[in-house]
């Protein structure tokens, strides 16, 4: 039970400080409790802290969609709000193929989309209808749409589908540069780039979803400026608010927006909007994020940090238990191999690391670190030396009396959520 947060520590109730070591689930970026954003917070809770986005506008919205269309890259100049990177990849999907049902004629053809495997978009019906991970997806088989699914990396492959379907795909939806969810694998160089020219050449749209790679956590402020590459629609979240309230954007082309005006009596209009889109104090939040990343130098002081992790992860890379690790920027994966599914040894690492005072989270049996960009260097060395000594527990086979400690605190109808 988490009580209070400050930096890169997390404190729960019993008063025992853990590293956070997967940014509470990706998305803090500047530390908890950062003074710039508590701040704009308090003022935003002063002046309004919910009105709608459906009629009506506000400061903070029109101000955070300025500060966007500078940041991200080249020829996205439109901002559309939502919640979480569910409802971002949503948003986009049903743009594209809104879009294309506008444009009229051949083009209402093209209703389907092509993703990767083992690609992670979300857990709501559509996102998941261009997910790829058995384990999450597929009880929910009757419920989605199809879609066509191209080996990551193989550019042969998605060239082959989009010649093949030329005239019917929306959409290439793609986590640029590295799938997360799927356990932090690693695209070859140039990968995007490529598929942003098949796009080009087949007449698709590129849906880029950045919702964890976004905001620095490959290393530049976006991973699809690594690739010069800028798609058709954007999808952030996480990052967005530096981890502190549900805020989405789907970024679009003007293209892509023009194509939705029109007189009313025409219906042109992009029919979705929730409730607490584009909340005040969630803008709040993440103008204040984006000015903290000006202002510290966020992107620049991130470099020598990513060079320790690549350090301190090869010292990892060495160990008998450890079969690879995969680094994009801020983000790892440490892979043990395959274990039986019943010893659970990305789980028994985590909580090996929760009782040496590290949170970190498995996906199966890789052990993902991605701590917030602010951590330090001693933090680092420290989270990486947890890691290190709870994998090599963990695979002895014995739960050393840390793990022991930190099940017993789980123990209960928790211990699966663990
Ligand atoms: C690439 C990607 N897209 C979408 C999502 C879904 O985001 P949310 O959990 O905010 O709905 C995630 C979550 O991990 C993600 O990694």
């Amino acid at each position: 039970m988490i009580a209070s947060g400050e930096g890169a520590w997390v404190t729960d109730e019993d008063g025992n400080r853990y590293l956070d070591g997967v940014s509470s689930l990706w998305c803090n970026v500047h530390g908890h409790k950062h003074p710039a954003i508590d701040q704009a917070l308090h003022e935003q809770v002063d002046r309004i802290s919910h009105s709608t986005m459906l009629g009506l506008s506000h400061r903070g919205a029109a101000e955070l969609a300025g500060k966007l269309v500078e940041v991200t890259p080249d020829g996205l100049d439109r901002v559309f709000y939502s919640d979480s990177g569910s409802t971002a990849v949503e948003v986009a999907l049903k743009m594209a193929f809104q879009y294309w049902q506008l444009r009229g004629g051949q083009h209402v053809r093209r209703a389907s989309f092509i993703c990767l495997e083992d690609a992670y978009h979300g857990d709501t019906v559509g996102s998941v209808s261009v997910g790829g991970i058995d384990l999450f997806h597929s009880t929910y088989g009757p419920l989605l749409f199809e879609s066509r699914r191209a080996k990551p990396g193989d550019l042969d492959d998605i060239a082959r589908l989009l010649a093949t379907h030329e005239e019917e795909v929306a959409a290439v939806v793609i986590e640029p540069l590295v799938q997360g969810a799927a356990g932090i694998k690693l695209q070859p160089p140039g990968y995007l780039r490529e598929v942003r020219d098949l796009c080009d050449r087949h007449g698709a749209l590129l849906i880029c979803d950045e919702v964890a790679t976004g905001f620095g956590r490959t290393g530049s402020m976006f991973a699809c400026e690594q690739e010069e590459v800028t798609p058709d629609l954007l999808c952030l979240a996480k990052g967005l608010t530096g981890g502190y309230l549900p805020l989405a954007a789907t970024l679009a082309s003007e293209e892509i927006y023009e194509t939705f005006l029109a007189p009313h009596e025409e219906f042109k209009t992009f029919f979705h909007g929730h409730t607490y889109t584009g909340n005040p104090l969630a803008c709040a939040a993440a103008i204040a994020t984006l000015e903290t990343f000006e202002q510290e130098k966020t992107i620049a002081n991130l470099q020598p940090k990513i060079d320790l992790l690549s350090e301190l992860l090869a010292e990892i890379a060495e160990m008998p238990e450890v079969e690879e690790v995969r680094q994009c920027g801020f983000m790892a994966g440490i892979d043990l191999g395959e274990h039986p599914p019943a010893e659970r040894m990305g789980h028994q690492v985590v909580l090996e690391a929760r009782g040496r005072g590290a949170i970190i989270r498995p996906l199966g049996d890789t052990v993902v670190l991605m701590p917030p960009l602010a951590i330090n260097e001693v933090e680092l060395e420290r989270l990486l030396t947890i890691t290190r000594s709870s994998i090599r527990a963990a695979c002895r086979g014995s739960v050393s009396r840390a793990g022991q400690r930190a099940a017993a605190l789980l123990d209960g109808p928790l211990s699966e959520a663990a």
